[in-house]
């Protein structure tokens, strides 16, 4: 592993989540005292923009920066000049890029967030065994906004026999749909900022508390222990 641990966001559907889920990610580990940089690779600027909004506002969010990284040059030069502490994020483009075959061969975790169809994840598998071309573990697909009612339909569980059958290396947390998590990644501020429900913000946050234990025990190699860990909170 690097010094600092490199977690990138991948796939290349469009829609499926990864700045959301970078930023709720960078959100909970900077709750927990470490600073995060998001290096932002997508030429969208998804990411960037949630930080400007942040920044425009008077709420820059605490011990988290943004920092544009467009091309292999740019991140390349990130790449060499990595902080001496806390976590690197990576949002990607949703497409097979020159700079995605650098992230892919450099972050320490891919993470692939997919929605719960069968379509959808058809999408990301074939993404994650992409980067299979790369490395040979350390990539991981996970269901995002998933709607509890969706859950009870046959198109949930053909997406979930489809990642079991071809056996893809998935997380057991789901990120359920919450008007909250568009609202971050959509508006500005963080979990702990966003003014909403308290009852709201808590499910929230321990939504994503569980998505990034499973993505520390992974970097910590603690292997299957992560199987152990579920989403128990309903949406
Ligand atoms: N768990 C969720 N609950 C509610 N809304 C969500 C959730 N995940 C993503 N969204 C919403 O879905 C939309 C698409 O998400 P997002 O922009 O993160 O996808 P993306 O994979 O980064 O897309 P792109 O490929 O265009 O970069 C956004 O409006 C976002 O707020
Ligand atoms: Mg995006």
């Amino acid at each position: 592993m690097s010094q600092v641990p490199i977690i990138a966001f991948g796939t290349t559907k469009g829609g499926s989540g990864k700045s959301t889920v970078c930023v709720l990610v960078a959100g909970e580990i900077a709750d927990r005292g470490e600073n995060v940089l998001i290096l932002d690779t997508d030429p969208q600027q998804t990411t960037m923009k949630w930080f400007e909004r942040c920044k425009a506002a008077g709420q820059p969010p605490e011990r988290i920066e943004v920092v544009p990284c467009l091309g292999e040059k740019a991140l390349g030069d990130q790449l060499k000049a990595l902080p001496e502490n806390g976590v690197v994020l990576i949002d990607t483009q949703g497409a097979l890029t020159p700079a995605l075959a650098i992230i892919a061969t450099r972050a320490d975790l891919i993470v692939v967030p997919s929605r719960a169809t069968k379509t959808d994840v058809v999408e990301a598998a074939a993404f994650v065994k992409y980067t299979e071309h790369f490395r040979q573990d350390g990539v991981r697909l996970f269901l995002n906004s998933v709607d509890a009612i969706a859950m009870k339909t046959a198109v949930f569980n053909e997406a979930i026999a489809y990642i079991q059958e071809e056996q893809i290396p998935y997380f057991r947390t789901m990120l359920y749909q919450r008007p909250i998590y568009t609202d971050v990644n959509d508006d500005k501020g963080t979990l702990s900022t966003i003014k909403a429900n308290p009852e709201s913000v808590r499910k929230a946050r321990a939504n994503v508390a569980l998505l990034l234990n499973e993505i520390l025990e992974e970097l910590s190699d603690a292997g299957t222990a992560a199987a152990e860990v579920h989403a128990t909170e309903a949406a």
